[in-house]
């Protein structure tokens, strides 16, 4: 079975008023929260082998396309350092006034506007990299699988580079099939990550998938 589900369309569902919908409905808040609970756990599993400690404990994540902040503000209460990036202006905007809100911590919070496929981040800098709802949309530019594959290749490149040894990134989103799931999956094993996906029914080909991947 491929997705039956209509996907959001990026970035038009995202845009101008849209924003405002997005932040404002409380299913939407309460959905990307327990998925970015289900997230985090998973950044923890034991299948994705040691995990690196930092002498102060405190680790940096990234949230990929972090949108109005759902994700970001629970990774702040779990205790993370957090960066947030985005492509939309509208939907950042959001996140900033959610960040104002958020009580004073020891812990850094920064919003940066910005691209998933064109990082402006420092190499071995990050501890964690998560994205929720947001890894799809990476390719609406490319029109064909072949520019899709260089853009997904050269991406998780970047991202193994940012990325100390042995950070692990946690991924959900929504391939249209098996196919795409694999040339996602597959533009982090040839950019030396080990992992593997999860999806809830193994029957499913397309529709909601966890990638694990952790840098070699
Ligand atoms: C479903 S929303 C955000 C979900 C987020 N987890 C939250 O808590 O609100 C997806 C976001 O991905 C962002 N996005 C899509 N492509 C992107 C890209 N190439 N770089 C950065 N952000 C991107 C969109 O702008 C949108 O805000």
């Amino acid at each position: 079975m491929t997705r039956k589900k209509k996907l959001p369309r990026f970035p038009n569902d995202y845009l101008g008023t849209k924003a405002n919908e997005y932040n404002n409905q409380i299913w939407m808040e309460r959905n990307q929260k327990q998925t970015t609970r289900r997230c985090i756990n998973f950044l923890f599993d034991p299948c994705l082998g040691d995990i690196h400690h930092n002498q102060d404990s405190e680790y940096l994540i990234l949230d990929l396309g972090c949108g109005t902040g759902f994700s970001s503000e629970l990774l702040i209460e779990y205790g993370f350092n957090v960066i947030g990036i985005d492509l939309l202006p509208d939907m950042l905007l959001k996140a900033n006034i959610r960040k104002k809100g958020i009580p004073d911590k020891e812990t850094i919070f920064e919003l940066i506007l910005g691209n998933i496929n064109n990082l402006p981040l420092r190499i071995n800098s990050i501890d964690f990299i998560l994205s929720v709802s947001a890894y799809n949309f990476i390719t609406y530019n490319e029109k064909n699988n072949h520019e899709k594959i260089n853009l997904l290749n050269k991406t998780a490149s970047q991202l193994n580079k940012i990325l100390k040894k042995n950070g692990r990134i946690v991924i959900e989103f929504y391939p249209y099939d098996q196919y795409e799931l694999e040339i996602f999956l597959n533009s982090f094993k040839i950019n030396n990550f080990n992992g593997f996906y999860i999806k809830d029914n193994p029957k499913q080909k397309g529709g909601q998938t966890f990638l694990l991947l952790t840098k070699i």
